[in-house]
């Protein structure tokens, strides 16, 4: 379903925000906020759970349980659910549409996947011991003065830059990059994929268009890690969330479905996920 906001206006405006004024979301926006989350659902027809909470600072106004690369911030959500063949594509879906709201609010928000401390993030949310804990985000008011950590951490994962569209969108198979004027219609909607967060700025999503079917992997190296992997998966959630969403507002509807990828050579280290079937008008 299509979120009510402008996505395409909201994904470009959208950067990671780590440094927060010292004060808990209002009633009135926490309410607004919660009240999308409980609205939301995912192509993958997975269950997701937000939970909300509110956390002390430390004296120095440091947050607490995210490693000191959060300041400021706190109001905390985070993202549970089973564990699932799509289980993590559709918190990556579904928590980066609750993202996306957030920011066309004029909150702020990150990802964090690695840098929180799940024990301390645990007490006050209830989470079912067989359910995956994720991720959580802090929501709040930013502030515009980056800290110096804030500023080393976006340099070293280069975090103002993304891939070109030759090293990420295919044609038929992975080694004839698909051009913009190829993509058509789907310029957009890839472009937005293109400029998704994910987790290292690492960009883990591959597509192959194959006739008019967008089939979508996600691609590590030799010596990532099973956990690694599990976090590349949320990624492509991410980055389906900003595809299909432009599509939605772009009026292009289709279904989400696993294809045959037997015509496909697919690379080491790269696995397919699902495909788009656009509808045939
Ligand atoms: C799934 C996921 C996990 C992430 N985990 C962390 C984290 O643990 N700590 C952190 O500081 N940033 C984390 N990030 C933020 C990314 O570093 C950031 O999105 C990326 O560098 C791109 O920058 P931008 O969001 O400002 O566009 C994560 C992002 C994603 C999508």
């Amino acid at each position: 379903m299509k979120i009510n906001i402008p996505v395409e206006e909201t994904i470009k405006k959208r950067s990671s925000v780590r440094t927060y004024e010292e004060r808990n979301l209002s009633a009135t926006d926490k309410e607004k906020l919660m009240q999308f989350a409980d609205n939301l659902s995912n192509p993958f027809g997975e269950k997701v759970n937000f939970h909300f909470i509110e956390k002390a600072t430390d004296g120095n106004g440091e947050k607490l349980g995210t490693y000191g690369v959060i300041k400021g911030a706190t109001s905390f959500i985070g993202v549970s659910v089973s564990d699932t063949e799509f289980g993590l594509e559709a918190v990556g879906y579904e928590f980066e549409n609750l993202i996306l709201y957030a920011t066309h609010m004029g909150l702020g928000t990150v990802w964090l996947a690695g840098t929180f401390n799940r024990k301390q993030f645990l007490s006050g949310m209830e989470i079912k011991d067989d359910e995956l804990f994720p991720a959580i985000s802090p929501v709040g008011y930013p502030l515009e003065k980056k800290r110096f950590i804030e500023a080393v951490m976006r340099k070293l994962v280069k975090s103002d830059q993304r891939n070109p569209w030759h090293m990420l969108f295919f044609k038929n198979d992975f080694s004839t990059p698909l051009t913009q004027k190829e993509a058509g219609i789907y310029a957009i909607p890839l472009e937005m994929l293109r400029l998704a967060p994910s987790a290292i700025n690492a960009q883990p999503w591959r597509i192959v268009k194959e006739g008019d079917v967008f089939h979508f992997y996600e691609t590590h190296s030799a010596k990532t890690k099973e956990y690694e992997k599990s976090i590349k998966r949320i990624d492509l959630g991410i980055g389906i969330s900003h595809f299909h969403q432009a599509s939605l507002e772009r009026g292009l509807s289709g279904r989400f479905e696993k294809r045959s990828q037997q015509k496909i050579q697919i690379p080491p280290n790269t696995k397919y996920i699902i495909s788009w079937v656009p509808e045939k008008e």
